[in-house]
């Protein structure tokens, strides 16, 4: 299969890589208020130096060469442009570094790819307006959009409003693991999604109608989705609860934006929730029908950042004021089968087939929009100091091959992101968790990075655009370990862990091994969510 025009890229964002937190006039984002809180984030690791990416846009731009990537994702700090988050002082030295950085991609032919908002709202914004849970997001977050589109949209024709808003709402304003670190629960996240939507729109109208013509670019959002499959497939029960946890997740935001409103089962499962809690309305706000004509059809290609698949089972939540959540609201149960690889996050088990199930959905649900991979890859734990990463090299291959399949299925993928380009701070896990194609070592000052064997790797699937058969990517695969343990100098020194880690909590089989499912005693419990 010929891949014609297919773009191959890596992705990071601002906050977890630029540093310079505090540099040439950059305000305050919620990261870096949350970060600096004691005992948010693992080690109390902050994102004030992280791999130093904005002192260094030569030297990344380089590593994107020697990959040779059609892309390069980026986001944008919102705080480092507008300091107070509001219009009327724009830092001039924050638009140089974009200005340079986005430069040096296009005179090594490199598309620019960005997204607007990867989580670092401006302090200001959340000090004085409670920031996502205030209806003025909008239209601050609509200023920002424009003086990006004003100064790069010469330059830079994809971009996207949000990065995974799905975590920005339940993370940041329903569990609090996330910044702002709210723990609103049952009502905090619906809301929060409901102004995200609402902005989302708002920038969209507004390239279309003001930039759109001069600058014929286009606009998307990025959304994550984990895949949910029956634990059951004879399961009428499951199969309804795989898919409410689906269109919970991918659903809760894509319904809108391309049918208008929120996913039915939703609004169902929301509605009578809130019904038998007593309250007078439904926890999930409503769109008025001038809203969902604006809100529907506002987007010119669907980002699509996944890792991971969950088994589901149906399991009933007794509606409780006290307790009740989004969690809870959906009333599921998510299961892991612990024979998946589990190299890294906790979270993060590797499930290839999901991957193409999740592709073929999109297709279905929303009329096959043009679609961006803009996120897929595999972290290892802080003390896995070896380069040869074998098991990501693994993951990609496995992963990239279903994403082909679904290609083959008639799904419309345009684009591929690497997750990441660089080790880097990830959230409340600080350093601890590393996704990079390059290896950073953090307690050098001046962060180098170096190349894990994954690096050579995916250079083949590029310059191959995807795979020739499977023997050659097999060899690819040898060769890429080869060289990583000849050229392993530079860690030689550290310890090597294995980076396996044992999985003993959960039992659960296969749906192959449904028989066994059947008499086997497993262990359920509801996995904490993270990316
Ligand atoms: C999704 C987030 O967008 C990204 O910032 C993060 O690094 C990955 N998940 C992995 O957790």
């Amino acid at each position: 299969m010929y891949l014609l025009g297919f773009s191959w890229g890596a992705g990071s964002s601002a906050y977890q890589t630029e540093g310079a937190w505090d540099k040439d006039g950059k305000g305050l984002s919620i990261w870096d208020v949350f970060s600096h809180k004691k005992g948010k984030i693992q080690q109390n690791d902050t994102g004030d130096s992280s791999c130093e990416g904005y002192h260094k846009v030569k030297d990344d731009v380089s590593l994107i060469k020697e990959l040779k990537l059609n892309h390069y994702r980026f986001s944008i700090s919102w705080p480092r442009l507008i300091p107070t988050g509001i219009k009327y002082h724009i830092n001039e030295k924050g638009i140089q570094y974009y200005d340079e950085l986005i430069d040096h991609l296009l005179e090594s032919k490199i598309t620019p790819i960005v997204t607007l908002y990867h989580w670092d709202l401006p302090q200001v914004l959340q000090e004085k307006y409670g920031g996502w849970q205030n209806i003025s997001m909008v239209n601050h977050f609509n200023e920002f959009a424009n003086l990006c589109f004003e100064r790069f949209g010469k330059r830079v024709k994809y971009w996207m409003t949000f990065n995974n808003p799905w975590s920005v709402a339940v993370e940041g304003y329903e569990t609090g693991e996330h910044a702002p670190g709210l723990r609103l629960k049952g009502t905090g996240a619906y809301r929060a999604a409901h102004h995200i939507i609402k902005a989302h729109a708002k920038v969209w109208h507004s390239y279309d109608t003001q930039w759109r013509g001069k600058q014929k670019g286009l606009v998307g959002i990025s959304l994550s989705g984990d895949w949910g499959e029956p634990v059951d497939i004879s399961n009428q029960k499951d199969i309804e609860a795989a898919e409410r946890y689906v269109q919970f997740y991918l659903g809760w935001f894509a319904t809108p934006i391309f049918h208008g409103d929120y996913p039915q089962v939703m609004k169902d499962f929301i509605g009578r929730k809130s019904n038998q809690q007593g309250l007078g309305t439904s926890r999930l706000p409503t769109f008025s029908s001038q809203e969902k004509s604006y809100i529907k059809g506002t987007c010119d290609f669907l980002g699509i950042g996944h890792f991971t698949t969950r088994y589901i089972t149906q399991k009933n939540n007794p509606s409780v004021r006290s307790s009740s959540s989004y969690f809870t609201d959906r009333d599921l149960a998510e299961l892991v089968d612990p024979r998946w690889p589990d190299p890294g996050s906790e979270w993060l088990y590797s499930v290839p087939w999901g991957f193409r199930r999740l592709l073929n959905f999109v297709k279905s649900q929303y009329g096959n929009p043009m679609i961006y991979v803009t996120e897929n890859g595999v972290s290892e734990k802080m003390l896995c100091t070896e380069l040869c990463d074998d098991w990501r090299i693994q993951y990609y291959k496995d992963y990239i091959n279903e994403m082909l399949k679904a290609i083959k299925d008639g799904v419309n993928v345009k684009g591929y992101t690497a997750w990441s380009l660089l080790d880097k701070f990830e959230w409340d896990e600080g350093y601890s968790e590393r996704f990079g194609l390059y290896y950073v070592d953090f307690r050098n000052k001046n962060k180098p990075r170096y190349p894990k064997a994954s690096v050579q790797f995916y250079k083949r699937v590029i310059s191959s655009n995807g795979f020739p058969n499977q023997r050659e990517v097999e060899n690819w695969r040898r060769k890429a370990v080869e060289t990583c343990s000849s050229s392993n100098q530079l860690l030689a020194a550290d310890p090597l862990t294995s980076h396996m880690e044992m999985v003993t909590e959960i039992v659960v089989p296969t749906v192959c091994t449904l028989s066994i499912l059947l008499s086997a005693v497993f262990l359920m419990f509801l996995l904490r969510r993270r990316n």
